[in-house]
This record gives structure tokens, sequence and C-alpha cells, in this order.
């Protein structure tokens, strides 16, 4: 079928049908805050998002891998210092081992700098008998369990955002040259290593890539300063679920040496897994921006559906547009992905969301996902690619750099017991800096053995 071509502005998504449209009380006061984001400066700019554009086109050819990860749901509480740099910095960490387990550049997205808009499968929570609307993140309305808490309130469209420009303001100083500890061996932090939760040639492999890495960085060293602050500079892009339009629309501008507009509120905003209908309000904004755009494909997807998304989304196959994040979970990976990778064999860059189909709830109601769960999507996602012929470009985590306790298993051993101690999300379960650089070092063990499984361990 040929897609209907009908006007686009920043603002056709209104006339569309809106999945996760938040009910405002005060549409002036809505209005009011819209206009004053329109007004205020851009986060990003056009030409970090066409750079990053092209690097996504070279990860559709193999060239670079794509590691995107952080909060489930960034707040504003959390946005200080030493949150944001763990982030930077276990992001760093893990790239580092994936470019000796792929032998290829790593383009870093964050999950950061506007990811405060959450979809949610209810519109509203009952608690002991009463109902008030869901927390829809830090962009709508706030957590606690109190009416005045959960009242969407437009204002938080504008902390938002100045939350956002804060966290880019740090992530923009430490990428210019932030990251000079990276040869002290004490900025690693591999404790896990001899955690009693590894195989004897897992520890080998791992010791194995760290001695490699540490002669890199040396190597590195020895080249001179010069060499050292190259490597210190590392580029970070910033991506967040483009689900709050009215945020995303006021930031949508033409801008002065290019053509068409762009989404300036982040480099990768991306369509979430219940908010793809093809005549919905985010299929129709997302149409009309440059950026690269990423787009969920739950367990339900089928080749048809992603072959009118694409022809919608993206009708001139221009390279490093399109980003398809597949969260089947570690079940049904292994039947839909096959038909689906050689049914759409179209100009996308493929990665796996290992977390998002992973989701389950403890026999006292806490919501985790098993690392082993985890391992056995993307193993199963490595695998339906090698058999389609097809390139998996990139991985996409929910994790964090500091030591929560949300997800079970790793070699840390964390079980449901240890949940209570350090849960801090407010939505999903993330992987902690050890348990996500684990994660790293297995998904290297495997680019360089493309046959091998993920992991010796045992699967439980
Ligand atoms: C998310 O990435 O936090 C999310 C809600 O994912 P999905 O749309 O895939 O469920
Ligand atoms: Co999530």
């Amino acid at each position: 079928m040929v897609p209907r071509v009908t006007r686009w502005d920043p603002s056709s998504w209104k006339g569309k049908p809106n999945a996760q449209a938040v009910a405002y009380a005060d549409e002036d006061a809505l209005d009011q805050v819209v206009e004053r984001l329109r007004a205020l400066p851009p986060l990003v700019t056009s030409w970090e998002i066409e750079r990053l554009k092209s690097l996504i086109a070279d990860a559709q050819e193999g060239k670079r891998f794509l590691l995107q990860g952080g909060d489930c749901a960034e707040t504003v509480a959390d946005c200080r210092q030493a949150n944001v740099v763990n982030k930077l910095k276990i992001l760093l960490k893990m790239s580092l081992v994936l470019i000796l387990g792929g032998r290829k550049p790593i383009v870093r997205v964050g999950r950061f700098a506007g990811q405060y808009a959450k979809p949610r499968s209810s519109p509203t929570e009952v608690r002991s008998g009463v109902e008030l609307p869901s927390y829809f993140g830090d962009l709508v309305n706030r957590a606690e369990f109190e009416a005045e808490a959960r009242r969407p309130d437009p204002q938080h469209l504008l902390t938002g955002y100045q939350h956002a420009a804060m966290t880019l303001n740090l992530v923009r100083a430490l990428s210019a040259g932030g990251f000079a500890d990276l040869h002290h061996p004490e900025y690693w932090d591999l404790s896990f290593f001899e955690s009693a939760g590894l195989t004897p040639t897992l520890r080998e492999d791992y010791q194995l890539i760290t001695r490699q890495l540490a002669d890199a960085l040396r190597f590195m060293e020895a080249l001179g300063e010069g060499a050292i602050e190259e490597l210190s500079r590392v580029e970070f892009y910033a991506s967040h679920e483009g689900l709050h339009l009215h945020y995303e629309s006021a930031q949508t501008s033409t801008v002065p040496f290019g053509e068409g507009f762009y989404d300036l509120t982040t480099h990768l905003p991306w369509i979430g897994e219940r908010t793809r209908a093809l005549d919905g309000a985010h299929v129709e904004f997302f149409r009309g921006i440059k950026n690269p755009i990423g787009i969920k494909l739950g367990p339900k997807s089928t080749v048809d559906d992603v072959h009118r998304l694409l022809d919608v989304l993206n009708p001139s196959e221009e390279p490093g547009r399109i980003v398809l994040i597949t969260r089947m979970g570690a079940e049904r990976a292994p039947d839909v992905l096959p038909p689906l990778l050689s049914g759409v064999k179209r100009r996308v860059l493929w990665v796996c969301d290992p977390m998002h189909g992973n989701t389950h709830s403890t026999a006292t109601g806490i919501k985790t996902r098993s690392f082993d769960a985890i391992l056995g999507e993307l193993q199963a996602t490595f695998d339906a690619h090698a058999h389609a012929g097809t390139i998996l470009g990139g991985v996409h985590f929910e994790l964090t750099g500091d030591d929560v306790t949300e997800c079970v298993g790793g070699a840390a051993g964390i079980t449901e017991s240890d949940l209570a101690r350090n849960y801090e999300s407010l939505c999903d379960p993330r992987l902690n800096q050890a348990q996500a650089l684990e994660m790293a070092f297995l998904i290297a063990r495997r680019m360089r053995a493309p046959s091998g499984g993920l992991s010796d361990r045992p699967r439980g």
C-alpha cells in the first residue's frame, strides 16, 4: 500500500488518537507552559543529531555498535552530580569492554536528559481502596501516592526541561575531558570477578579482557598526553521515549542552515511499544521530524506492522533514520524474532532491549528481572540475527551506575531477599553497575566467538 501523503506540522498529531494522552484540568495553563517551552533554547543541535544519524547509518552496516542505557524513569530528585557521573562511567566502561569484544567503535546513547515521561497500562492506580491517577513520570506528576502529587501539572514540563538541560550540561562537560582517571584500576571496580558465582572459565575470560584493556590503555598512555586526552574525550548522545507530545513538539522547529524540522529536546527519541499505532498521534509526530528515531517492537509485532510503520516513518529509506528495538522476552524471542527478521529486510538498525519483555513480580509483589532471562533474550537475539543474515547492531538496557538491588542474579548473586535492601527505581528494575558490566563482558565474549553461548553458567 502506498502511504497517504498529508500535510504535516509540529502540531498535526493533535488530530490523531493518543493512547497515552494526559488529562490536564487547566488547558490555558498548559498552553502557556508550551509557549514558554517553545521560546526556550533547544537542548541539542541539528548537527549533533545529523552526526548521530550518520553513526547509526554506519552501525546499520555493521561498522559500529550502539550501546543505549540508563534509567527506566529519570527523576528530578535524582538529577545530582554523582548519579549522572556514575551513569556515564558505567556506559563508558561497558563500551570499552564492547570495543574489545566487537573490535568496532561504540555509539554511546544515554536514556537521560529527558527520560521523564512514562506510559502506563492503567490511567489510575488503586491502593487500599483509594484511586488516584497513575504516576506518568516527573514530566507529568509526582510518584507519591497523594492526590496533589498525582495531579498532572503542566509546570512539570518546564521543570523537566530545566533538569534535562542541567543533566546535559554535565554530560557535555564530562565528555569534553572528564574521564582521565579511566586508566586507573580503582576506576573499574572489578570486585565482582572474585565472586563465587563465576565459573573458572568465565573468570579467566574476564581477566583476559581486562588485561587487554589495561594494555590498550597503557599503550595509549605511551603515545603521549594528546592520546590520553583523545581517549578521555568521548561522545555521548541523549535519548528518551518521545511520549509527551506537548513537550516534544514545543521544542520542534526548523533550523537556520538545514531543511525540515528537528525535535531539539534530544538526539534520539523513540516510540514506545504502547504508542506505535499506525494512525496514532505518535507516529504522526515522528514522521515529520528529521531525527533518527527508535521504535520499540514487542512480541505481537507483525512483519506487516513493521513494513507499514517504515513506509510512513522512513519512505525514502534514509540511512541512519530507523532503529528497531526488539523487546520480545526470553521465552518468546526464539519464536517471534526469526520470521520478523526474515520478513523485514530493510535499511534499519536492529537493537535488542532484553529488559522490557522480562519483567515479573516476586511472590511479595516486587517488580524484578532476572539476569539470566535478560541474557537468554540476548542469546536468542544474537542467534536469530546470525540465522537470518541480519545484523544485531546494538543493545538497550535499563541500568544505573549505582549499587541498587533491583534485578536478581549475576555473579554478585543478588537474590529476591536482597531486593528490599536498595530498590530505588520508581518504575522498572535496572541492572546495577556490577550486573551491567558483567553483561558487557558476556556480550563481548559472544562478539568474539559468534558461534558460542553468552554464558557457561548454568541457567537458573
Ligand atoms: C521503556 O523503555 O521504559 C518502555 C516503557 O518500553 P516499552 O515501550 O518497550 O514497553
Ligand atoms: Co522501563
